[in-house]
């Protein structure tokens, strides 16, 4: 998508779509607002007619298309929903429905009317972001397998117009962050769809690798012989059923300050989670492709925070291993000895994320000394049960890291939600035989168990924050009816607009 600003209206330029949002009527309400009085004149008074019969109600998702008598291209009027609820992610909504709107119906190029974007509670230049963001993360299509089936837009402009041609530097400033932000996403999604034959372990660690390549950034690659060095038992039990060996990655970017914060990012990356010889059902085992997204979006963070040049130091981990049975997958019952030594009793083999995230966490807490530890992983289905498919869960060990993330995920649009961990969680884990236990007796909290697992090899004395992505890393035909238009079906990269954001924030 190419993304640009322009000075003038809307209305003196050429593009095939101007798209204008407006807020939700009242139940009754005395005629067409002056807002759209610049809009009407344009259709020649068709909207105004529209608007009499309640046609255009603004609703969110409502978009209705005008034909320019003067054929000089389209008016669309996009829907931002009710005043009161009306915040960033309205405009980065509505942006995804305009330009989805216009698939494979002839328009190149679409403008929008920054003013009308400009509602209470959020500034032009926020305004301005959430159109980049909405057009780019809603127009991807994932066409590495087919071509694209319909042709769409490729064209964005905000126009500053005489309301706010003055604030153009600080417009420009935001509406490049944004399209930053989108690259990374749109990169990540691109990764995280690819299916387990193509993205194995080696080849996620190949575009580790390539990545750091591009911008200049450490990274190291341990192979199974080196995961041997290291005692990294959990990696190579949870890999060991594949003829695709597990990779432990690391990726740093330096900072962009004198003696930096270092923050330790960790990411789940299970290229295929078949349940090893506790084997998963067939029904949706095929959206389990998408248990690398952690990982994948540590890599679309760390792309961000580079192009971005973010404050603190940052530290990628991705664990990375697919999960299937065979003669030298590891069983229920096995004992495997981690990084730090810890051992961990395996109870199902099907709850391997917190297995091969045990060797990532110990390991970057041993070599780093992080000052905050953040793990995203596809984690528990007990999760998305308790919270939705749109809601990550969060387990925070400190108070001021909760708050940061929850501050970040309210900009970004990515919506992030606290859970409880309780010495009860803590006492579940144990095991009889080896420091922990990887399946409990107890099933409910499945996502708190997990949590006091992984608690254990990260350590108390580190701030630490888990975000359980299972929900929101991915939408499918049924979610996507609820979810944002910017949210298409596969992977959605949840965590690094999130991210990126609480990373910007951080104190250097
Ligand atoms: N990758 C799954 C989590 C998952 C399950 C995500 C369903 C989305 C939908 C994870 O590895 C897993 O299998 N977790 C088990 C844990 C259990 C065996 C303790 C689960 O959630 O059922
Ligand atoms: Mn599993
Ligand atoms: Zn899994």
């Amino acid at each position: 998508m190419r993304v640009g600003v322009d000075r003038r209206e809307a209305t003196a330029s050429s593009v095939d779509v101007i798209a204008t949002g407006f807020v939700e009527r009242p139940e009754k309400d005395e005629g067409l607002p002056r807002s759209l009085a610049g809009a009407d004149a344009l259709t020649g008074g068709l909207l105004a007619a529209a608007w009499r019969r309640r046609e255009v109600r603004g609703h969110p998702k409502e978009v209705t298309v005008f034909h320019r008598p003067d054929g000089r291209g389209r008016l669309a009027l996009v829907g931002l929903g009710p005043r009161e609820a009306v915040d960033v992610d309205s405009v980065r909504r509505a942006a995804a429905d305009a330009v989805r709107a216009f698939r494979g119906r002839g328009a190149r190029t679409i403008g929008f009317p920054l003013g009308a974007f400009v509602v209470d509670g959020v500034a032009a230049d926020q305004a301005a972001e959430a159109l980049v963001e909405g057009s780019c993360l809603g127009s991807y299509e994932f066409t590495r397998y087919r071509a694209p089936r319909e042709s769409g837009v490729e064209e964005v402009t905000v126009f500053l117009g005489r309301e706010h041609a003055r604030e153009e530097t600080g417009i420009r400033k935001a509406v490049d962050h944004g399209q930053a932000i989108s690259d990374a996403v749109l990169w990540t999604r691109d990764l995280t769809n690819l299916p387990a034959d193509t993205a194995t372990p080696e080849r996620i660690a190949e575009e580790a690798r390539q990545l750091g390549h591009d911008l200049g950034l450490k990274v190291t690659v341990f192979d199974e012989k080196k995961l041997a060095d290291l005692r990294c038992g959990g990696l190579l039990g949870v890999g060991g059923g594949s003829s695709h060996p597990p990779r432990l990655v690391v990726i740093e970017y330096p900072g962009a300050t004198r003696n930096p914060k270092t923050i330790a990012l960790v990411g789940k990356g299970i290229t295929f989670d078949s349940g090893g010889i506790s084997i998963k059902a067939a029904l949706h085992m095929a959206d389990m492709k998408f248990d690398k997204s952690g990982a994948c979006a540590v890599l679309g963070i760390v792309k961000a925070a580079a192009a971005l040049k973010v404050p603190p130091k940052v530290v990628g981990v991705l664990a990375l291993a697919e999960n299937l049975p065979g003669g030298s997958a590891y069983r229920p019952g096995d004992v495997v000895t981690t990084y730090n030594g810890k051992t961990i009793e395996v109870l199902n083999t099907d709850a391997e994320g917190r297995v091969v995230l045990a060797d990532a966490l110990g390991f970057v807490v041993d070599r780093y000394h992080p000052d905050v530890v953040i793990d995203l992983a596809t984690l528990t289905g007990a999760c998305v049960t308790a919270l939705g498919d749109d809601t990550a869960g969060m387990v925070a060990s400190d108070d001021g890291l909760a708050r940061a993330l929850l501050d970040a995920s309210a900009v970004a649009g990515e919506p992030i939600w606290r859970l409880p961990l309780r010495d009860l969680h803590r006492e579940l884990v144990k095991s009889d035989i080896a420091d922990v236990r990887n399946s409990t007796e107890i099933t409910q909290a499945g996502a708190l168990t997990a949590a006091a697992f992984l608690e254990s090899f990260v350590g108390r004395s580190v701030p630490w924050a888990h975000l359980d992505i299972a929900g929101p890393a991915w939408t499918n035909s049924a979610t996507r009816k609820y979810q944002p238009s910017y949210q298409p079906i596969g992977a959605t990269a949840f965590g690094v607009r999130l991210l990126t954001r609480y990373l910007e924030g951080t104190a250097r």
